[in-house]
Formats: structure tokens, C-alpha cells, sequence
């Protein structure tokens, strides 16, 4: 069975989430493509999500991007309508497109629904018995065919195949969030994944124009297998600085040295916000387990979770409060873990904390203005070549950090989870948005 049959028939489950949404619009545009082709054949895109609230808002998001994919590729859509002599008007052609795409998707949340689907996204929380116990009952219903492409951060494939008996018709297929902008796309494979699955994981990966990129089947792959050691290392060096500093003003201090001093898009402890507290906590359970690797876990995170400090984002895109407290996304208030308070960050508090780090190094400009420099590489060399001769509290901090950013890189080479050191390096610039890898020669 090629792609295109494939694509018939196909599931997400956990859709009205940040990432299932996102999948469910890219997989909506290629069916809404096939339609175009075949218009006497019948394709259907069932999206199921337990939380029924969140799905009536996910028909309107859908709709909203599907009109913006049709803006996009008017010409291209307008060439692929050539038949239909009644669209005449931009506006015809968007219309039509939206509603070709619309009409095969079937939103709900019983999973009866994915029964006869060939392909199955699986992208509800990361939990390893909610999703094993989830993909076992779509593997009781579905057809023996079936392959799934669980969108897990951190568990490893192999273990969900053995724990679900997929034999083999598992692949793990790692989106970067948002999906529908990031490039990025980690594939999986487990030791048991058929080659059949990986033929269509490529073929698919390549259909959505994504920049595919290998990493072995060890807990938390590349990305999270970065991520949470350098979320680690953020919250020592907030230990380190805790004799001298309070534990809000320690978490401001690095946050701003991991973005600025760094110039990264985002600051450590606003990272950890934006992808959960929580959901940090579930990765660095997942690879404590598996890794047996009981540095895996921290404290504090413990803590904030246990007083529901959760982070991640409201239903409409914004921040919800964390490490940090925000306001129409704006940094406010730093979290007091001892007074279970946010201490607002008020501006003479902000330039007294910024003067015990010091001036930035000579050269530095913002990650945004970075981003579109011609000369990015160059000015970056400049700048951390001033920073390693600065003496400042914030640049020996940012030193600290470089080399223990490169020793994660290294590290995830060493262990083989990343094929070399040139992966690890376009899964930070592509899937976290870096100017630079981890692994450089700025240190
Ligand atoms: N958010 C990210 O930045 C990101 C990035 C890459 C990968 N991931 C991974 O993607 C997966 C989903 O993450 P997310 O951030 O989209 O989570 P989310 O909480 O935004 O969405 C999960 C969705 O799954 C639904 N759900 C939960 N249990 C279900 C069940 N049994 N059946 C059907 N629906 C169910 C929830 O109602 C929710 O809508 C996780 O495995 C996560 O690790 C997340």
C-alpha cells in the first residue's frame, strides 16, 4: 500500500493539543491535495481528543490555518483546480480549498473512530502507561496494517512496541512545536520498526517539506536529550549563586545570562515555562527511568509541580505562569519557591540585578537582530571572543555554560543517541531556533 492509499484513512489522537493540532493541519493539506486529484475517492481525517471543550476550538483553528495555507499557495492551488471552471475569483479558490479539507475531517472522541485508519498519529501527554494503555486499545480495534507514529519526546519506541505488541509498525516521528512552522522532524526508529514504516515516515517527512533527522532510540533523543540536561544545569548554577543571591533573584540572573549573554531566543527558566514545568518533570522521568541515570531529576522542579506551578500555555497561545509570571506574555513576576509568591519584577529591582552581572560583552546584539544578520557568523565569533576575555559575574557564568552546553552536545555523540556532532547541532539551531550549535569553537 503506497502513501497516497495511505492517506485514506488516517487518525490523530490527543488533536486538540498543541502538537496534534499542528499535525492535524499539516496531514489536512496533503488529504485536502488528494481530494483535489481524486475528487470520487473518499478520504477521512478523524481527529480524537478526550477533552471535548478543546475540540469544538479546534475546528476553528483548523479552518483559520487552512485559509492561510490556501493564501499561501494560491498559484500553485489555482493550477490544481484547472478543472473546476466555477472558481474564478482568489477567493473561490480559498473557499474551495478549505472546504475540500474540512470535508474529510471528523472530529471526536470515541476511538472507534480510527479503526480503519492505515496511519495513526499518536500525540496525547507524555505519559508512558496513559499512552501505552491508549495505543493498546487502538492496536485491539484497528487493522493489523495500521502504523503508528507516536509524536513521544522521550520514550523510547522499542519499549512501546514490546509493552504494545505493534510488531514492529511503530515509529517514533518527533515534531517540533509548532509543527506547522518548525522544519524540524526527529525520526525514531526502534530496533523492531519495520522498514515499510520507515519508507513511509521518509516519504511523508519529505511530502511536508520537513528537514528529517535520525536519533537512535535512547530516552529523550536529541532534543530532550539536550534540553533537560541544560534545564538541569541552569537550576545548579541557580544553586550556586543561592549563598549570595535569593531564589528569585538567582533565577532572574540566569535566565537573562542564557538568553542574553548567550543570545539565545529564550532564556532558560522562560524555556521550561513555555514547554511545561510539568511536562519537564514527565521527560526527566521517562529518562531516569530508562537511563537509570538518577541525576535525571531535580528538586525543585518537584516542588513547583507539587504546588501546581505548572507553565505551558492557555488554550489561547498565552504563557501560563511558571518559573516566571507573565502578562500578555511579558515577564512580571519571578516565583518565590519559599513564599509560594511571584515577586514582581519592578524596574529599579531589574537594573539592580542587571548591574551584579555587568555590561554585556563588546559586540553583542540581540538574537532577533542576529537572526537576519548577513554576517551572523562572523559578528557571533566576535562577540563570545570578547566575552571569554570579560570578567563580569555574567560572563563567567555564560562561560560555564558554553562548556557545559558542549559537554551535553558531546556527550549525546558519545552515547550514540545522535549519529554525530553535526545533528546535535541542527536539532538546536533548527528545533530550539540557536544562531549557533552547542558544539562550536567559541569556547
Ligand atoms: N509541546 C511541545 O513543545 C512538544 C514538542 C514535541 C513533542 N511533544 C510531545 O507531543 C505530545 C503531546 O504534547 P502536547 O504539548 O501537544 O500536549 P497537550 O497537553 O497540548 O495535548 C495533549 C492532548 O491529548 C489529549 N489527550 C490526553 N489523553 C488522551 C487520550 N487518552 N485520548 C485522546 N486524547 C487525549 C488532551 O486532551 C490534549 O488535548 C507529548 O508526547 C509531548 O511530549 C510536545
Amino acid at each position: 500500500m503506497n502513501l497516497d492509499n495511505k492517506l485514506e484513512n488516517v487518525t490523530i489522537v490527543g488533536a486538540a493539543g498543541k502538537m496534534g493540532s499542528g499535525i492535524a493541519v499539516l496531514i489536512g493539506q496533503e488529504i485536502a491535495k488528494l481530494k483535489i486529484k481524486n475528487p470520487d475517492k473518499t478520504y477521512k481525517l478523524n481527529l480524537i481528543d478526550t477533552n471535548e471543550k478543546a475540540l469544538n476550538g479546534l475546528y476553528s483553528y483548523i479552518k483559520s490555518q487552512f485559509v492561510k495555507v490556501a493564501e499561501k499557495s494560491i498559484v500553485g492551488l489555482r493550477f490544481m483546480y484547472k478543472e473546476r471552471e466555477d472558481l474564478i475569483e482568489n477567493k473561490d479558490i480559498i473557499d474551495a480549498f478549505v472546504e475540500d479539507a474540512l470535508g474529510s475531517i471528523r472530529f471526536g472522541s470515541n476511538l472507534e473512530m480510527a479503526n480503519n485508519s492505515k496511519l495513526i498519529f499518536e500525540a496525547i501527554l507524555e505519559n508512558e502507561d496513559i499512552k501505552i494503555s491508549l495505543l493498546k486499545k487502538l492496536n485491539q480495534n484497528c487493522s493489523q496494517d495500521a502504523f503508528f507514529f507516536t509524536n513521544t519526546s522521550s520514550i523510547p519506541i522499542s519499549f512501546l512496541d514490546e509493552k504494545v505488541g505493534l510488531n514492529g509498525r511503530i515509529i517514533g516521528y518527533h515534531f517540533y512545536n509548532p509543527p506547522v512552522v518548525q522544519k524540524l522532524l526527529e525520526v525514531i526508529s526502534g530496533n523492531t520498526t519495520l522498514p515499510e514504516v520507515k519508507d513511509t515516515a521518509k516519504e511523508l517527512g519529505e511530502r511536508l517539506r520537513k528537514k528529517l533527522l535520525p536519533a537512535n532510540d535512547i530516552a529523550g533523543f536529541i532534543g530532550n536529550g539536550y534540553f533537560m540536561r541544560d534545564g538541569l544545569y541552569g537550576i545548579e548554577e541557580v544553586d550556586k549563586l543561592k549563598p549570595s543571591y535569593s531564589t528569585p533573584e538567582a533565577i532572574y540572573m540566569i535566565n537573562r545570562i542564557t538568553q542574553d549573554f548567550l543570545i539565545r531566543p529564550m532564556g532558560i527558566f522562560q524555556l521550561i515555562d513555555y514547554v511545561g514545568v510539568e511536562v519537564f518533570q514527565w521527560i526527566l522521568l521517562v529518562m531516569n527511568k530508562h537511563l537509570k541515570d538518577t541525576t535525571l531529576h531535580n528538586k525543585l522542579i518537584d516542588l513547583m509541580v507539587a504546588k501546581k506551578i505548572l507553565g505551558g500555555q492557555n488554550s489561547d497561545g498565552s504563557q501560563k505562569d511558571g518559573f516566571f509570571s507573565y502578562k500578555k506574555n511579558k515577564m512580571i513576576g519571578v516565583y518565590d519557591i519559599e513564599k509560594c509568591e511571584y515577586m514582581p519584577i519592578e524596574e529599579k529591582w531589574k537594573i539592580n540585578m542587571d548591574s551584579k552581572l555587568g555590561e554585556l560583552p563588546t559586540g553583542f546584539a540581540t538574537w532577533k537582530n542576529l537572526l537576519s544578520a548577513e554576517d551572523k557568523d562572523n559578528l557571533l565569533k566576535t562577540y563570545f571572543n570578547n566575552l571569554n576575555s570579560d570578567t563580569t559575574l555574567g560572563a563567567k557564568i555564560a562561560k560555564r555554560y558554553l562548556e557545559r552546553s558542549k559537554e551535553i552536545g558531546k556527550e549525546l555523540v558519545k552515547s550514540k543517541v545522535a549519529l554525530s556532532e553535526e545533528d546535535v547541532n541542527t536539532v538546536l539551531t533548527n528545533g530550539f531556533f540557536w544562531l549557533y550549535g552547542p558544539i562550536n569553537n567559541y569556547i
